[in-house]
């Protein structure tokens, strides 16, 4: 079967598809001037679907995709404003103090669903996800993280303060969110990070707070093997980011300030 079928009927040999190939796979040389695949395609179509979102006839559509997985846009009606865009941007705060109330998991559900959509290397979509949903065990992981944290000598202030019952790690948070992605994968570091910050933004535009949870990634960075082994991610995969996130016990007032924007423009 052909990767990328067109409709005859429906195409006006606009040549949009051909345009927005990532990898140039649709010319315009087929007969009578249609769209068509070039062979090199069974090995370079990274299946981003671009070819059957962009047409604006409906005429293309991939082997791999089913046609009623492709949601319509509509006229961008529901798009943010830049203003509430930069509202988003500016205001999202870590969070540092949180309510012991758990977020629900159809809730946390939702905002996952929606990083599905965070851009990755050649489209691989390698992140995948553990959820810590109770309190108690994002509690251990923290103490797992501060017994890494004795063998060396940094922070030792978040080790005093584990002592006396404070956790400067994971700050208490009812949830930790590990983004984690084979260590074959393209680029999956970068991937998780960008996976981790679109929750991070959609987490923010419905009260729920986050804070990246960096002597975690360190402690297992480090590969402190107690922490990955509670940690349990299935074999071949490793953390490449991880957010505490839950319901903020504060609200902030203000928006800190900025650096300055740095920036060469050239021409
Ligand atoms: C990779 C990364 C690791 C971080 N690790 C921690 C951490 O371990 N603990 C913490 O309290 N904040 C951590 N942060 C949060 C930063 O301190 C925070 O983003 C910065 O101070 C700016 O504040 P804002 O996020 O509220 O704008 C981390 C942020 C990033 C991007």
């Amino acid at each position: 079967m052909a990767l990328i079928s067109i409709d005859r009927k429906k195409c006006k040999k606009d040549g949009i598809c051909a345009a927005e190939c990532p990898f140039s796979l649709i010319a315009l040389t087929g007969d009578e001037g249609f769209p068509e695949i070039r062979p090199a395609a069974a090995r370079l179509c990274i299946q981003c679907g671009h070819c059957v979102a962009v047409c604006p006839h409906d005429a293309l559509s991939l082997a791999a995709m089913n046609p009623d997985d492709f949601q319509a846009i509509g006229n961008g009606a529901l798009l943010p404003t830049l203003k509430k865009t930069g509202q988003l941007l500016t205001t999202r705060r870590s969070i540092r103090t949180y309510q012991r109330q758990t977020v629900p998991r159809a809730h946390i559900e939702q905002l996952l669903d929606l990083c599905r959509w965070a851009p990755s290397a050649k489209n691989e979509q390698p992140v995948h996800w553990l959820v810590v949903e109770n309190p108690e065990a994002v509690h251990h992981l923290a103490g797992l993280v501060v017994d890494w944290l004795r063998t060396g000598t940094a922070y030792p202030g978040i080790v005093s303060a584990w002592d006396q019952g404070k956790d400067m790690v994971l700050r208490g948070a009812p949830h930790l969110l590990v983004a984690h992605a084979h260590g074959d994968s393209l680029k999956p570091e970068i991937d998780c990070t960008i996976a981790l910050t679109y929750f991070d933004l959609a987490a923010a535009s419905c009260g729920i707070g986050t804070c990246w949870a960096g002597i975690l990634m360190s402690a297992a960075a480090a590969g402190h093997q107690p922490l990955l082994d509670a940690l349990a991610l299935p074999e071949g995969y490793h953390l490449y980011g991880a957010m505490i996130f839950g319901y903020p016990r504060f609200p902030y007032f203000k928006i800190p300030p900025r650096k300055d924007t740095r920036v060469i423009w050239r021409s």
